[in-house]
């Protein structure tokens, strides 16, 4: 059975297979439009989501397919105390495919292995969010005409922000790519993924200031300060404006340096910003949706 955990379980070559797909879908809509006639959806959020749970069920229902599911755990049997383990095998009875998001790390790993239907992971825990990585690679790859040789900065929260660590893994897979590291000390990447680099011998650099990074930059991908995360208020008080982007700081970057975040947005972008051609966070948007529905039939093709 093929689930989606992390981005490593599609290869490079599955990958672009998986854009060149969510491109067709987007120049010849129609033709995908009943393709999943008949097929369910679960999304199992126990965590709260705006975009990654609408964004997926939008996918379904734009092929054709149906929804259920439940968008908070204090809904579902789990304040029952049933296991996550339990609630995929009963869910693989009613679906063709589920997404979940869970607090816990691993929590999706846990739901594979029960599991009698594909799963996608929309985010466990601190760990790994993958759709929103293909998603992202998607709006670098139509942005830049490229995935590869280029430097990407990642500023922000890097320690609790799922996005980037699944962003780091699967970027790091293509040529020519360095990475700067923008983030206080105590928020900065963790060693999993910093091993990852070091294995593959992929550059980075590890700052505090975004300033000083900025001007070498071809993406900036900027992330909230994971305020759900942290064991004290005061550390998220002390840490959460660290970085605000803004247009002053902006007119030090590259001229087709694209703005990226996976959103929600606090006050790491100032809303000036948005006007900026080179802000590109709705615009993934857009891609997450088409990029899901790719990652949907792919799913229920090869399972
Ligand atoms: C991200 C997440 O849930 O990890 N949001 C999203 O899915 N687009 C980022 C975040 O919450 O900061």
């Amino acid at each position: 059975m093929r689930h989606l955990l992390t981005p490593q379980d599609f290869s490079v070559e599955e990958l672009e297979d998986l854009f060149v797909l969510a491109d067709d879908i987007e120049n010849n809509s129609a033709k995908y439009s009943h393709i999943c006639d008949g097929k369910k959806l679960a999304t199992l959020f126990y965590e709260p989501s705006t975009r990654t749970r609408l964004s997926h069920e939008t996918a379904m229902i734009n092929l054709g397919g149906s929804v259920i599911g439940f968008p908070s755990g204090n809904v579902s049997s789990a304040t029952k105390g049933e296991s996550v383990a339990d609630t995929i095998r009963v869910i693989s009875c009613f679906a063709d495919i589920a997404a979940i998001r869970h607090p816990k790390e691993g929590a999706a790993a846990v739901a594979a292995a029960y599991s009698s239907i594909p799963i996608i992971n929309a985010g466990d825990g601190g760990h790994q969010h993958p759709t929103q990585t293909l998603l992202d690679m998607q709006t670098i790859r139509r942005l830049k005409g490229r995935l590869s040789d280029m430097t990407i900065g990642i500023c922000g929260d890097l320690k609790f922000g799922r996005t980037v660590h699944s962003l780091v893994e699967a970027m790091s897979r293509y040529e020519g790519i360095s990475f700067v590291f923008i983030s206080p000390q105590e928020l900065r990447m963790p060693d999993y993924v910093t091993d990852i680099l070091h294995d593959r011998g992929i550059d980075y650099e590890e700052v505090t200031k975004l300033e000083d990074a900025i001007p070498k930059l071809d993406v900036l991908y900027m992330t909230r300060v994971q305020k759900e995360r942290f064991f004290n208020e005061e550390d998220y008080i002390r840490l959460k404006d660290f970085y605000i982007l803004d247009e002053k700081k902006l007119a030090a970057a590259k001229p087709d340096c694209y703005i990226l975040h996976p959103l929600p947005r606090v006050n790491e972008i100032a809303p000036e910003v948005d006007n900026d051609p080179r802000a590109a966070y709705f615009l993934q948007v857009k891609y997450g949706v088409l990029v899901r529905m790719a990652v949907i039939l792919t799913l229920l093709e090869r399972n």
